[in-house]
């Protein structure tokens, strides 16, 4: 009686055990995709919880040449870079910056977009340029582009610098009244300014550097770097990457 039972048991732990290693070289052959969804219109989240986005458009695009299977999963900013390194993610797209600290932790793909960082002030604001800056309180995310600028602008560790977790933080704030200006990439600001009735504009200046997007793998994976660069180019020459730019920013490229 005990013996049967113990056969049983046995033979369903074994049946169980490989149901559910079946299900996970199913899953594991999806790559994951970190991405911040806190950033239209690169990578938001709609209302019913789906990752959508410029960006998203163009990777599975670049997936679907590939012959990749992804799996986006919104992954808060700080803590990003650490979870390609630590090979809890595959792949990164989140309106990332390409630049030589980052290169040292990540392999970037060919860039697939131009962006550079822009002022967003209240329209009554006298802030004309990056300087008028100085003596105010500006909001950025916490490890971006627009917090160099403003860190360099003032001093890493001067209080006027007002970081936040996620921009659309920074955008409340300014709207708010908490901030006097948030500095982050133009593609984010040039939203919030379509979307806010007129109660905000824009300021560049012309210290600030081109930038270029990149998608991230961990160090080394030249693997998959290079399928992700091949099918980059693809959809540059077929005219889908044209035409995912146009639903999202609408001018000729
Ligand atoms: N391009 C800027 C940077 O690399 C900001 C990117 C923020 N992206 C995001 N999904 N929150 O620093």
């Amino acid at each position: 009686m005990k013996r049967i039972t113990y056969l049983v048991l046995a033979l369903s732990l074994t049946v169980f055990g490989a149901c559910t290693k079946k299900a996970e070289v199913a899953k594991s052959k999806a790559l994951l995709v970190g991405t911040d969804a806190a950033y239209a219109p690169f990578e938001s989240e709609n209302a019913a919880k789906e990752i959508q986005g410029f960006d998203i458009d163009i990777l599975k695009a670049i997936a679907a040449k590939a012959g990749l299977e992804l799996q986006f999963i919104n992954t808060p900013w700080e803590g990003l870079f650490t979870q390609l390194a630590s090979g809890d993610r595959d792949i990164l797209i989140s309106a990332i910056t390409i630049n030589d600290t980052r290169k040292t932790q990540m392999d970037f793909s060919e860039p697939y977009f131009e962006a550079a960082q822009l002022i967003a002030v209240p329209t009554k604001s006298k802030v004309q340029k990056l300087d008028d800056l100085k003596s105010l309180k500006i909001g950025v995310q916490t490890g971006t582009t627009g917090d160099d600028i403003a860190s360099k602008l003032v001093g890493k560790t001067n209080a006027n610098v007002k970081r936040f977790e996620g921009t659309p933080l920074a955008l409340q704030e300014l709207q708010n009244g908490g901030v006097d200006a948030v500095v982050a990439d133009n593609g984010v600001i040039n939203n919030f300014q379509a979307n806010n009735n007129g109660d905000f504009k824009v300021i560049s200046d012309p210290s600030f550097p081109k930038e270029f997007y990149g998608i991230a793998v961990k160090k080394g994976n030249k693997e998959l770097l290079d399928k992700i660069n091949k099918g980059l180019a693809e959809i540059k020459a077929d005219g889908t990457y044209d035409r995912i730019y146009q639903t999202y920013f609408k001018e000729k490229k």
